[in-house]
């Protein structure tokens, strides 16, 4: 462990800032403002004695309790509602009509039960049998007849059994949609864009997958998922497009049964059809898995989705994993509003495939938690105690907690493994990017100048390229240890319902200028209609988005280690989005050796 990162311009890593097991650092509060309007830090507002605000503008409850003389790592409660706490399960009784953001109608998504007699969970014992679940398309005449089977009989029980495959659908949109507020506060319940999003539908699929093994008397049943990062999984399992089985859904985009998915896919764009475009187009799908991990492993909120925490509002602060994932659901779905079933949430449960790729998404989990050394992603109790409550396939309600479902082993369930085609791309990749860079160079007359971001939120009408200051260049191995440079996308306003798109690319300026490249893609942010604070009532029309991502790989690859700048380009793809700022900040990393 360096000292040398005390040199540098830290922050303290928000996702894990009030966690009383964190090493001190003794300088981690130098962060500097470039572009963005609004710092972050917790560190500043100790020194300024500012109004405390979240990344997305709220007020930061924690600190609040702070300045009342609270204490980090102590459960504080007002007025019965637990702040600054970990996140607890909603009084069932207080279910109303949620939201569906894209159509603005009220919706029935409430479970059929308003009490209940909550039990905790307890996790299967270690002696029960693994369920191994395999890759769709792997599967063969015997594992669909039985997947179907089951998946028939869920669809066969009355429309009010909480076993029921609607009920099932429609789980989904009680945590998504607002059928919910918080208990005993009027702030919206949402398990998406957060760190919350991972752990939720990994029970979400638990007790899917344990309740269809129940009706078919299988206790070893396992479900699909959908192996969407290797090449032959990058099309829709044709299980699911068997017309008249119980796994269709007439709802999809019927042009996408046969195409390969893009992951850089815009409602509305055209599938690739030569063999060489799909060629392409695998490549890059499997060059962006490789890059989601290597930029993601050091600091788990940029893979699994920002802090939240119990009374807050939600953090719509996905990670790369959600945000990729967002793309399959308006890939699946239809190009008309309302987007019903996959590319809505308030709907996605509906679709038998929704199972299948929330596999796979758990999956990336599953991967990304072993690639660490199943370190946990974050030590905060806020994280780990929060709870969740299920209906499960004793009939009994029970709540869950996050630290229970850590591996799917602790679940008794496990991925069959795959070959990662990803692990071995780069060479392939770059051969590509360097192609592509040739074409484009050597015309010094598309050289333009480029300025920074400014102070103003920036409408993403067209293209946006801007000159960031970055904190420190050419770090040692030491410093990326301890610290992970990372891009902020803050203060990204969408209308409420909508969905949007856009893509952020990385590269060097060449003299103070841009090129006509560019660069590499460090991410995108991706949004399917879902309910946000306020939406229900009308108080607020647009929400409020961060983006975060890691960039120390890329500027490693595009040999960018000496630049004290670099040319962000924000390419708008879809929506109406407008940006608050750009920067680079260096973010520690959670330690272990306390
Ligand atoms: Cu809860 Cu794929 O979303």
């Amino acid at each position: 462990m360096s000292l040398s990162h005390l040199a540098t311009t830290t922050i303290s890593n928000p996702t894990i800032s009030g966690n009383h097991l964190r090493r001190p650092k003794t300088n981690t509060c130098g962060s500097v403002r470039l572009s963005n309007r609004t710092p972050h830090t917790s560190c500043e507002l100790n020194q300024k004695n500012q109004e405390p605000t979240t990344h997305n503008g709220g007020i930061d409850r924690r600190n609040v309790l702070l300045g009342l003389g609270g204490i980090y790592g102590t459960t504080a409660t007002i007025a019965n509602n637990a702040v600054g706490a970990p996140m607890v399960p909603p009084d069932l009784a207080t279910c109303h009509l949620a939201t569906d953001d894209e159509s603005k109608e009220k919706i029935k998504c409430c479970p059929p039960y308003s009490t209940a007699n909550i039990v905790d969970f307890k996790p299967p014992s270690s002696s029960e049998p693994l369920r191994v679940r395999k890759a769709a398309h792997k599967y063969n005449s015997d594992d669909i007849a039985k997947f179907e089977t089951a998946i028939a009989k869920m669809k066969a029980l009355p429309s009010d059994d909480p076993w029921s495959f609607s009920q099932q659908a429609t789980i989904h949109c009680t945590f998504c949609n607002g059928a919910f507020d918080q208990l005993n506060t009027k702030t919206l319940l949402q398990i998406h864009g957060s760190w919350f999003f991972l752990p939720w539908h990994r029970y979400y699929l638990y007790f899917w997958e344990k309740i269809l093994g129940k009706l078919i008397g299988d206790e070893t049943f396992a479900i699909p998922f959908w192996n969407w990062d290797t090449p032959k999984g990058m099309y829709l399992p044709k299980m699911y497009q068997t017309s008249g089985s119980p796994l269709e859904d007439t709802t999809r985009n019927k042009d996408h049964y046969t195409s390969v998915i893009d992951y850089k896919y815009n409602m509305g764009d055209p599938n690739p059809s030569t063999p060489a475009a799909i060629d392409e187009v695998v490549t890059r799908n499997l060059a962006e898995i490789d890059s989601i991990f290597k930029e993601t492993l050091q600091l788990p909120s940029l893979f699994m989705g920002k802090a939240q925490r119990g009374g807050e509002k939600p953090a719509e602060a996905q990670g790369r994993n959600e945000a990729l994932h967002n793309v399959f659901h308006q890939w699946v779905g239809p190009l008309q509003t309302p987007f019903h079933n996959m590319g809505n949430f308030a709907t996605a449960g509906r679709d038998p495939v929704f199972y299948g790729h929330h596999g796979n998404v758990d999956r990336m989990w599953d991967i990304y938690s072993k690639l660490r050394g199943q370190k946990v992603e974050f030590r905060d109790p806020d994280w780990l105690d929060s709870s969740f409550i299920f209906y499960d396939e004793n009939r009994q309600v029970v709540k869950v907690k996050v630290k229970d479902c850590l591996t799917p082993e602790s679940l008794r369930y496990s991925y069959s493994p795959e070959a990662l085609a990803w692990t071995t791309i780069r060479r392939k990749y770059k051969k590509l990017q360097n192609a592509a860079q040739t074409r484009s160079a050597g015309d010094s007359l598309k050289l333009k100048p480029v300025s920074e971001f400014g102070w103003k939120p920036r409408n993403l009408t067209e293209p946006i390229q801007v000159l960031v200051q970055r904190p420190k260049t050419s770090r040692t191995k030491d410093e990326k240890a301890d610290s992970v440079e990372v891009l902020f996308i803050d203060g990204i306003q969408i209308p409420h319902g909508s969905t949007a798109r856009f893509d952020v690319y990385v590269t060097k300026p060449i003299e103070g200028l841009v090129g006509p490249h560019n660069g590499e893609l460090a991410g995108s942010f991706v949004k399917v209609p879902h309910a946000h604070h306020g939406s229900s009532n009308g108080a607020a029309h647009t929400h409020t988005s961060s983006l975060e991502l890691g960039i120390s790989t890329l500027l490693e690859e595009i040999d960018a280690e000496s630049s004290q700048k670099l040319v962000v380009s924000l390419i708008p793809r879809n929506g109406d989005v407008i940006v608050g700022g750009v920067q680079i900040r260096l973010v520690d990393v959670d330690d272990d050796d306390l």
